[in-house]
C-alpha cells in the first residue's frame, strides 16, 4: 500500500521521505509520540492499515480493522507559542474535508469539532495533542485521523451500526484508501503551510461546513445536562452557545451532542 499511497501524491509533496507504513500497529498517534521524542522532523507521518489500539478523544478506542479505513498521525512542530495553534483541530477538519472531496467525490460535514460526518454517520475523527519542551515551548503537535474509507453497514460493530458510515457508502463506490491517503497527506501539508497566516480563511470555511452551527445542543459534563442553540464559533474554534436565559458561553471542552445526531432526540 505504501508505493500506492507515493503514487497519488501530488509531485510537490515534499515529506516522502518521511513517511513510514504499518500494516498493523498499536496506534499510529502513540508511534508518531515516540519519534517526536526522538527527534523526528516537521512533517513526519505514519500511516497503518490496522491499529490494535487505536484511539480517539476521552480514552474511547477509535474502531481501526484491517484493509477498510485510513489511519494516520502526522508530526508538526510550528514554530509559534501553544495559544496560536487553539484552532489546530479545526484546521485539520476543514483540511479533511478538502481531502474527501477530492479522493471520494462529496464533501463531508463538521460536526463541531472533530468528527466529520455525512447526515447522521460518522465517518472519521480527529485528535490533536502537543508537547512541550521542559522549559514549557511547544516542542511539537500531533495530529491523528481516522477515516472510514471501506466498509459496508454490517462492517461496524452493531453497537455504532446506526451511527458509523464509510466513504463508500456515502459515494456508491468502492474507494481505494491509498488514493483518500494520499489525499489527506496533501491536505495536511498545505495546512501546515497556511496554518499560522490563513487562520480567518480556515475559520470561514469551518463555519460553512460545520453541522452544529445553528442547531439545539446538548452540553454534558460530568452528570449535568444543559441545553441551547450553537450560534458561532470563536477565532479559537471554541462553540458559541446561547441559553434560555439569553446568556452566551464559549464552549471548549466537554462534550456537545446535536439534536437528531448519535441518539439525541
Ligand atoms: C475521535 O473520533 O474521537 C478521534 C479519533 C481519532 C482516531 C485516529 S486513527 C489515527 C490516530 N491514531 C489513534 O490512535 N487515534 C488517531
Amino acid at each position: 500500500m505504501k508505493e500506492q499511497i507515493l503514487s497519488y501524491l501530488s509531485p510537490a509533496y515534499p515529506w516522502k521521505e518521511h513517511f513510514h507504513f504499518f500494516p498493523s500497529i498499536g496506534s499510529t498517534n502513540d508511534h508518531i509520540r515516540a519519534l517526536a521524542k526522538s527527534g523526528a522532523p516537521h512533517g513526519t507521518v505514519v500511516i497503518a492499515d490496522h491499529q490494535t489500539g487505536g484511539h480517539g478523544r476521552r480514552g474511547r478506542s477509535f474502531h481501526s480493522p484491517e484493509g477498510v479505513g485510513v489511519y494516520l498521525s502526522i508530526l508538526l512542530r510550528p514554530q509559534c507559542a501553544p495559544t496560536e495553534l487553539m484552532h489546530l483541530t479545526c484546521a485539520t477538519a476543514v483540511a479533511m474535508c478538502e481531502a474527501v472531496e477530492k479522493a471520494a467525490g462529496f464533501l463531508p460535514g463538521i460536526k463541531w469539532t472533530n468528527d466529520l460526518v455525512s447526515g447522521k454517520r460518522k465517518l472519521g475523527g480527529i485528535l490533536t495533542e502537543l508537547g512541550f519542551t521542559p522549559q514549557g515551548k511547544l516542542d511539537y503537535a500531533i495530529i491523528g485521523v481516522g477515516i472510514n474509507v471501506r466498509q459496508q453497514p454490517g462492517d461496524f460493530p452493531e453497537d455504532i451500526r446506526d451511527m458509523a458510515g464509510s466513504l463508500s457508502m456515502i459515494a456508491g463506490k468502492d474507494l481505494p484508501q491509498a488514493k483518500v491517503a494520499a489525499a489527506m497527506m496533501d491536505s495536511l501539508h498545505t495546512m501546515s503551510e497556511n496554518l499560522l497566516t490563513g487562520k480567518a480563511a480556515m475559520l470561514d470555511a469551518y463555519k460553512e461546513n460545520c453541522i452544529t452551527l445553528n442547531q439545539d445542543v446538548v452540553l454534558v459534563r460530568a452528570d449535568e445536562k444543559r441545553y441551547g442553540h450553537a450560534v458561532d464559533i470563536d477565532e479559537e474554534g471554541a462553540l458559541i452557545v446561547q441559553f434560555a436565559d439569553g446568556h452566551r458561553e464559549a464552549v471548549n471542552s466537554g462534550e456537545v451532542s446535536v439534536r437528531g445526531m448519535y441518539g439525541y432526540v
